[in-house]
């Protein structure tokens, strides 16, 4: 078990410190951690944000778990030497196609969320999107019309392979959690996706014991907030997911706890907390690491098919959060190390 560990930034490398504890603590056979620079600090070290160190480490393992990167010194940088290249670098070098979110309201925090605790204590889901397609990668420009207005636009494109991978990502997610999927496009006005409903369709052969349905964005907008333990899995392209997925994330309580997972075709993967640097809250041991351990426990889970352990992690998250320990973002007292300490003992 190679994993490479790119903590970062900011509050990064405390969170990132506490989520290798965790995989230090479940004594796994030939668990070998290789630390490489990302970010801000690789810039100011080697001049990069993502040093060709940094990348070969990256293919030398089967996993990477990701900190933060990110700096407010940097904002002067040109585009190409800012750190947030670290993570665009690597989902494009690695291949890293589809982004993995899942939500879960812990038990003891359904009053945190800004929904009726009622309705928060029913999330359970996992949002799937699709990350090198779409209107973000498509042609793009500015021009002049013939009557000299000027005329902004994006081209929204999906190849039928596209879709079909992402889709596969979905549907073998969805086996292994309550085999319901949600394709959530815009068939009524977009042809990218009424081709991409179709080989959704098409792919649901492969799987028949997941049950499939088909939603518009606005009204899976409008779902997420009123019903949002309605949905299993939902996969969506890259413009719906991002909004969808920053916007079920808020759904259930804090920044401090999401996890995410970046996957590549077959088992590599990088797995990374939703939050940033956090520059604010730096180095002051006071940010919540549980969004990291979380994402250690989806590493084992994707990379390495430790169902048993993700799950061992996971249930210690939430008994360290009943036994009443939260950090800051939770309204609570508790540090970066002392939550860490409370997972390490609960496991
Ligand atoms: P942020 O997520 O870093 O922080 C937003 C707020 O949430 C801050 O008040 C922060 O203190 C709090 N917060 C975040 N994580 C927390 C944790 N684990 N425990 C307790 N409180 C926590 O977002 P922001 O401020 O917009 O961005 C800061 C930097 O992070 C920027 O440079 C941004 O580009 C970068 N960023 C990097 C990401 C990545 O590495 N994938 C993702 C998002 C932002
Ligand atoms: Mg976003």
């Amino acid at each position: 078990m190679r994993i490479a560990v790119f903590a970062g930034d900011g509050i990064g490398p405390e969170v990132t410190q506490q989520a290798v504890r965790v995989l230090e603590a479940l004594a796994l056979p030939g668990l070998e951690l290789v630390e490489g620079d990302v970010g801000a600090a690789a810039y100011r070290k080697h001049g990069h944000p993502l040093p060709a160190e940094t990348l070969a480490i990256a293919r030398s393992c089967d996993a990477i778990l990701f900190g933060a990167v990110g700096d407010f010194d940097c904002d002067g940088l040109e585009r190409h030497l800012r750190p947030e290249q670290a993570i665009l670098g690597l989902r494009k070098e690695l291949g890293l196609f589809a982004n993995l979110r899942p939500a879960t309201v812990f038990k003891g925090l359904e009053d945190l969320t800004t929904l009726r605790p009622e309705v928060a204590a029913k999330i359970d889901l996992l949002i799937v999107r699709e990350l090198n397609g779409d209107v973000y990668f498509g042609e793009k420009g500015v021009r002049i019309l013939e009557d000299g207005r000027r005329q902004g636009y994006d081209i929204m494109s999906y190849a039928e392979d596209e879709v079909r991978r992402i889709a596969r990502t979905a549907f073998t997610a969805a086996m292994g959690r309550h085999k319901r999927l949600c394709s959530v496009d815009k068939a009524n006005v977009l042809e990218t996706s009424q081709l991409w409903r179709d080989v959704v369709i098409e792919v649901s052969a492969e799987f028949p014991e997941v049950h499939l349905s088909h939603m518009y964005v606005d009204n899976a907008a409008m779902q997420l907030v009123k019903n949002p333990g309605q949905f299993d899995v939902i996969v969506t392209g890259n413009l719906f997911g991002d909004i969808l997925s920053d916007q079920a994330s808020m759904c259930v309580g804090s920044i401090g706890l999401l996890a995410s997972a970046s996957l590549a075709e077959g088992t590599y993967g990088l797995y990374e907390p939703i939050h940033g640097s956090a520059p604010d809250i730096a180095g002051k041991g006071l940010a919540n690491p549980m969004a990291t351990i979380l994402s250690a426990a989806m590493l084992l889970r994707h990379s390495y098919q430790m169902e048993a352990e993700a799950s061992r992690i996971e249930a210690a998250v939430s008994k360290a959060l009943a036994q009443g320990v939260r950090g800051g973002d939770l309204g609570g007292t508790a540090g970066t190390r002392e939550i860490g300490d409370a997972v390490v003992a609960a496991l």
